[in-house]
């Protein structure tokens, strides 16, 4: 594995790998994706390899330039309305993290597609991604560079801990700013539906093309790996941290005792605060007090100022920096179900099914 900068001399290199058939992880706005050429089938099955990832879960294929698209969805497959909406959402909103799934056309691979009659196709936005993707073959699948059912890559870094062995280059681009997925818009229903909630909010979308679906709670796994789920990327245990994960209420951790050895995990730092007086001895786990920098690194906050923004960026790194801090679970809150608040609580909930403990039996609820 060869790591690469954000230089142009870099990024040249790492998009001739791609043209050549290597894996390449790179940054985009949202997370680190696990690159390979949409049209080399060897390549594609790589990447599922190197992932550990079912062939019944697809991958997003990523393009740098709108005209790409018509090279791998068939637009005339939808109706006038759906295609003014995907010429509208890709105006607005591209490049952006926004994922839409649409017809494809035959000379997609089916392996990318997981046999399924449609394609989701991705312009993200970062800089470095556009390049790769501009030059090398303008059409390039990259899931999340995480194992299969793992949290997400959100720097570098993890990438490296998490496949290095397995990618043959890794562009460091730093810390990603969205922090969360791309949301994944099927446009092939009358009703547009949400089949992951992520960085591109729901208002956004409807505030553009109306109302939108939602998947309603969390679907199960298919019956059998040749049977492609409608959603794949919903199944439950998904983006999970190994650590158990215990999920509550937004608040209702107020009543938590503290326990060494645990981590804590609050929307905002008002919140730790509450949380920290209930405790009655908040001095012990100021940063002065013995060992307070290790418990304050167990306690930590999505955002100190209780922005949803903010909270989605930090979201996957905390999980990683808590996942290897070697706690025996971590206790987090959801945050309210509004703008990427819903990526957030869709994360979270996750991360707790795996762990299959649920204290917060509202997640059973839909999304
Ligand atoms: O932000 C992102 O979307 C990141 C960056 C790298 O772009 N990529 C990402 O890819 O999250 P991945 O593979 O981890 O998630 C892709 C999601 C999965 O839930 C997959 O099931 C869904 O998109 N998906 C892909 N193709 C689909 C299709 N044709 N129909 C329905 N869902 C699809
Ligand atoms: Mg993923």
């Amino acid at each position: 594995m060869k790591m690469l900068s954000v230089s142009d001399a870099d990024l040249r290199e790492a998009a001739r790998a791609l043209s050549a058939g290597k894996l390449v992880a790179f940054p985009t706005e949202t997370v680190y994706g696990l690159g390979a050429d949409v049209f080399n089938t060897p390549a594609l099955a790589r990447v599922f390899e190197a992932k550990q990832r079912p062939r019944f879960d697809p991958l997003i294929v990523h393009i740098a330039e709108l005209a790409a698209l018509e090279r791998l969805a068939d637009l005339s497959v939808l109706d006038a309305q759906g295609r003014s909406r995907v010429s509208a959402l890709g105006e607005a909103l591209w490049p952006g993290p926004l994922t839409l799934v649409l017809p494809k056309r035959p000379e997609v691979p089916d392996l990318a597609t997981s046999g399924l009659p449609t394609v989701a196709v991705r312009f993200p936005s970062h800089p470095a991604a556009q390049k790769i993707i501009l030059w090398s073959s303008g059409a390039v699948a990259a899931p999340s560079a995480n194992p299969f059912g793992y949290l997400s890559p959100t720097r570098a870094e993890h990438v490296a801990e998490q496949l290095g062995g397995r990618v043959d280059y890794i562009v460091d681009g730093g810390r990603t700013d969205v922090g969360v997925e791309s949301t994944v818009l099927d446009m092939t229903e009358s009703v547009p539906r949400i089949l992951r909630p992520g960085g591109m909010p729901r208002e956004r979308i409807e505030s553009i093309i109306g109302r939108t679906a939602v998947n309603g709670g969390v679907s199960r796994e298919p019956a059998s790996p040749e049977a492609p789920a409608h959603s794949p990327g919903m199944l439950t245990s998904h983006y999970a941290p190994r650590t158990p994960l215990l999920l509550y209420a937004p608040g209702e951790m107020r009543t938590l005792v503290y326990k060494e050895g645990e981590a804590y995990l609050f929307f905002s730092a008002a919140g730790r605060e509450r949380w920290l007086q209930t405790q009655g001895k908040a001095a012990e786990y100021g940063a002065e007090a013995g060992g307070g920098k290790n418990r304050l690194s167990r306690i930590r906050v999505l955002s100190e100022e209780g922005s949803l923004t903010e909270a989605a960026a930090n979201l996957f790194d905390i999980l990683h920096d808590l996942d290897k801090a070697g706690t025996e679970r971590i206790r987090a809150e959801r945050v309210s179900d509004e703008g990427l608040g819903r990526a957030i609580n869709d994360r979270l909930r996750r991360a707790a099914a795996e762990s299959k403990i649920f204290p917060d039996h509202s997640f059973l609820q839909n999304v």
